[in-house]
């Protein structure tokens, strides 16, 4: 099957950072269909052998097992073309038509990984030159507007020149080889969905911290912020794959219809839950790794006044029969004590205790950790009899069972960007997010955004390197319960 694959935003980060290295290693483990070719489109001046210098010289900044030797980046870089266009200019759609004629291929990825302000632009241009035939799918990166009328509109006018099944919504986190593990744990096996209801269950937490500030990207994350950058999308998804009833099938709209029902069903928001659920913070200077690094507002290109939040905390719910009263709770953000993803499900407590309760652990619950990353695996928190045992006092110790996904698939694992470049290529829908979905997560979103425009407050700072703003750990505590790295 021969395909084309056309960058829009060429020489971008995301290019550069992202998709490359991810098409390197499709190409390296021989899983890119053959008769490929992929075209970078930028308004910069360059040949195709400058285009492909550049993204040579970008691979230095890979880390080194993922770098291609000489001989292996020349060979990709056969795949390697370039074309200049100014993406506002109706005529060059022209040109970039004429490109794909000289070989029609089977599959035409348009991927545009630009800012958003110019998804439509693209989209239109692209119909307007006749470029979205059925052998055309388009890739959409987030962020997909910035509140629900936004998404509304981008949505409305790609849907008007290309159907659904043509649309790939990414999120690059539904194609990471942990996220894969959470559906093949939830619905490839049947020991836990017994327990996985409210009856058994007494709180689930989701975490994704990063130690990294905002980087190169102050001014894009300014006007952005964690709540739309993480929680609106990452956080949502991540939510919906733990909540969600088994799809009927493993087809894209039966998961996509479930996960739907979820967002649907999470608690609408009241001023009392606005104000006692939900938590923002920025980071303020502190230190990541022992070495001092400055705060949120001195970063370059914010504005020193900034109130965007770097940090989100929130609790809520899942409005169903079987979740029910079980809070969920997620927290992510940006200068935090360490790069940190993982969901905790916390099962409820023996109902009736006949072992001595002791400082060791016998009253701690059972817990299963799902980790994302940088760890991926599961561990599985039990009690057992431990050293007391010979005294007969009859009290629990904390055991855990550990499974180490990296250690038993080793390099047989495939990164989220080239899964999902993969599954672009092959027309495989079920890990892109449909419109609805991503509306409906934008609709529960918004009434947090339009309670922190109407507060004049400003987010709790809390300093670099640390688990976030105090009132985070506050806010499950009055239920009971703590973070993981607290407890
Ligand atoms: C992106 C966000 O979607 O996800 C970034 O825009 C964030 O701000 C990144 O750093 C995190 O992705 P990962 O895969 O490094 O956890």
């Amino acid at each position: 099957m021969s395909f084309d694959l056309i960058l829009f935003g060429g020489t971008g980060d995301l290019v550069w950072r992202k998709i490359m290295p991810a098409l390197f290693q499709a190409f390296r483990h021989g899983s890119l269909p053959a008769g490929g070719r992929i075209v970078g489109v930028a308004r910069d001046d360059l040949s195709d052998d400058q285009y492909r210098a550049l993204i040579k010289s970008r691979f230095d900044n890979v880390e080194l097992a993922k770098r291609p030797s000489e001989e292996e980046f020349s060979r990709f870089a056969a795949l390697l073309g370039y074309l200049r266009m100014d993406l506002s200019n109706p005529a060059d759609y022209a040109g970039l038509a004429a490109r794909l004629q000289q070989r029609p291929a089977d599959v035409v990825v348009m991927y545009v990984a630009t800012a958003p302000s110019l998804f439509t632009t693209v989209c239109e241009q692209i119909a307007a030159a006749g470029l979205n035939g059925p052998q055309t799918r388009v890739v959409l990166e987030k962020p997909l507007g910035h509140d629900l009328a936004s998404n509304r509109a981008i949505n409305k006018t790609v849907r008007s020149v290309l159907s659904e099944q043509q649309i790939f919504r990414i999120d690059h986190y539904l194609g990471k080889p942990s996220v894969q593990n959470l559906f093949a744990l939830r619905f490839g096996n049947s020991l836990f969905e017994p327990l996985w209801r409210r009856e058994t269950i007494a709180n689930i937490q989701i975490t994704i911290a990063e130690d990294l500030g905002v980087e190169k990207r102050g001014a894009f994350y300014d006007s952005t912020g964690a709540l739309r950058d993480m929680v609106q999308n990452h956080a949502l998804q991540l939510l919906c794959a733990i909540g969600m009833e088994p799809p009927i099938n493993s087809h894209a709209d039966a998961i996509r219809d479930e996960k739907l029902k979820v967002l649907r069903s999470l608690k609408p928001w009241t001023p009392e839950t606005l104000g006692q659920h939900v938590v923002r913070g920025q980071y303020a200077a502190g230190n990541i790794d022992g070495e001092p690094v400055p705060g949120y507002r001195d970063e370059k290109g914010v504005p020193p006044d900034s109130r965007t939040e770097t940090f989100v905390a929130l609790r809520t719910e899942i409005a169903n029969w079987r979740w029910a009263g079980v809070p969920f709770y997620i927290r992510t953000g940006k200068r935090l004590a360490g790069r940190d993803a993982h969901i905790e499900v916390n099962f409820r407590p023996a109902p009736h205790a006949i072992f001595k309760a002791s400082t060791s652990g016998s009253n701690v619950a059972n817990r299963l950790v799902i980790n994302l990353q940088p760890k991926d695996g599961l561990e599985l928190h039990l009690l057992a009899q431990g050293a007391d045992q010979r005294r007969g006092t009859s009290s629990l110790a904390p055991v855990q069972l550990d499974l180490d996904f990296d250690k038993r698939f080793g390099s047989e694992r495939v990164g989220a960007y080239e899964r999902l470049l993969l599954d672009v290529i092959d027309g495989r829908l079920n890990l892109f997010v449909r419109s609805d979905e991503q509306e409906e997560a934008w609709r529960w979103v918004e009434p947090i955004l339009d309670s922190w425009s109407n507060d004049s407050g400003a987010p709790r700072p809390y300093a670099a390197g640390s688990w976030g703003p105090s009132a985070a750990s506050a806010m499950i505590a009055r239920d009971g319960y703590c973070w993981s790295e607290e407890c």
